[in-house]
């Protein structure tokens, strides 16, 4: 379907933003007047939204797909949409034009509402205007969306992790294996991976952060190593510059805002030499990339991670989503959930428990 008409300016295109995502942005806002029109009888009336009785079909749209932690996300999603008999409409879109054409695909398909982790966040004024005008339900998961001002849109439904307590959780774990190892804080190195760009990984590493200069660690022992990208290559590629620039540091301690971050920093400390007792690194996770370190028959140094629930985030949004859809029932506007520590010994019988 063409836009007939020229649609009228939006959040979307009043914001500051470069040229790529304002590109995107006005895509987007082309596309929610054609839904507009369609809505207003004025297209084929084909792709009018469904009526109460049509089946339900909910959009499930991940930024990374070859992140375990999103397919565990659409796994525990999936066994929603078998429970409560609805289709789950799966969509992989790692940047706004598959993004674009995701939200495009559910409106032809009829679905009635989207649960989103974006590729950028700032989209979000765009992907709100066009869920409204497409009469798609809208809720966020992982990563929250921002307005222009990169303050979060409250009026979204969003489901998403105690970012800052869960990265204090690391450094407190950081802090037990150091106690354990009899290191001494004024002479470790702590390799802070980050991904700054996105709110949810700033909140992650800045609690570690904090709580390991509160136990005593200078604050000037924390490198910061900036990924481009949140996985393990563009980790281990930043850490590798951390690590080549700091040689001063026998010791490290590795955090960033989740296994594959951290899994990247250990990588480059054992390029660098560093044998897995002079390295303690603690993800944020708890999937398949913790659990086939973990599964590894010599122990590295990446020693634990803290669980997160990706049946909570899946199944739990999904059904909130088919709730919503079904029912009228509309979700929280914000829902945080916590972590649960695990090591190599015991995270096993913690997924066992996690229901996992
Ligand atoms: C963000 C991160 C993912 C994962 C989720 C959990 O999206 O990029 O790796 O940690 O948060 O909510």
């Amino acid at each position: 379907m063409k836009p007939t008409a020229t649609p009228s300016p939006d959040a979307a295109t009043a914001l500051p933003l470069p040229p790529a995502r304002r590109a995107i942005c006005r895509r987007l806002a082309l596309a929610a007047g054609s839904a507009a029109l369609l809505s207003a009888g004025l297209l084929s009336t084909a792709a009018l939204a469904a009526d109460a009785a049509s089946p339900v079909k909910i959009g499930f749209i991940i930024k990374q797909v070859d992140e375990p932690w999103f397919q565990d996300e659409w796994r525990h999603a999936e066994q929603a949409a078998k429970d409560k008999g609805f289709t789950l409409i799966k969509i992989a879109a790692p940047d706004g034009d598959k993004l674009l054409s995701a939200i495009d695909n559910l409106a032809a398909q009829r679905a009635q509402g989207m649960i989103v982790c974006a590729p950028d966040v700032k989209l979000g004024p765009a992907l709100q205007a066009r869920a409204r005008q497409a009469n798609l339900k809208l809720i966020s998961v992982d990563d929250r969306l921002v307005n222009g001002a990169s303050k979060p849109i409250e009026a979204i439904a969003h489901v998403g992790i105690s970012a800052g307590a869960i990265g204090a959780q690391v450094g407190e774990a950081l802090l037990a294996e150091v106690k354990k190892r009899g290191w001494k804080l004024a002479e470790v190195g702590a390799l802070r991976v980050t991904y700054d760009q996105l709110s949810t990984s700033k909140e992650r590493t800045d609690g570690s952060s904090a709580v390991l200069t509160q136990a005593g660690l200078p604050a000037a022992n924390i490198v910061s190593a900036p990924m481009p990208k949140a996985d393990t290559e563009n980790a281990f590629n930043a850490a590798t510059v951390a690590l080549t620039q700091n040689p001063k540091f026998k010791q490290w301690l590795v955090f960033g805002p989740n296994d594959e971050a951290v899994l990247g920093g250990v990588r480059a400390s054992e390029g660098k030499g560093f044998k897995a007792a002079s390295v303690i690194g603690v993800g944020i996770g708890g999937s398949q990339s913790a659990v086939n370190e973990f599964s590894k028959a010599e122990p590295t140094g990446f020693v634990a991670t803290v669980m997160l629930s990706p049946r909570k985030h899946g199944y739990d949004t999904a059904v909130a989503m088919f709730e919503w859809i079904k029912n009228g029932k509309e979700p929280p506007k914000l829902t945080l959930t916590s972590g649960t520590l695990a090591d190599r010994a015991n995270f096993k019988q913690m997924r066992t428990s996690l229901g996992l």
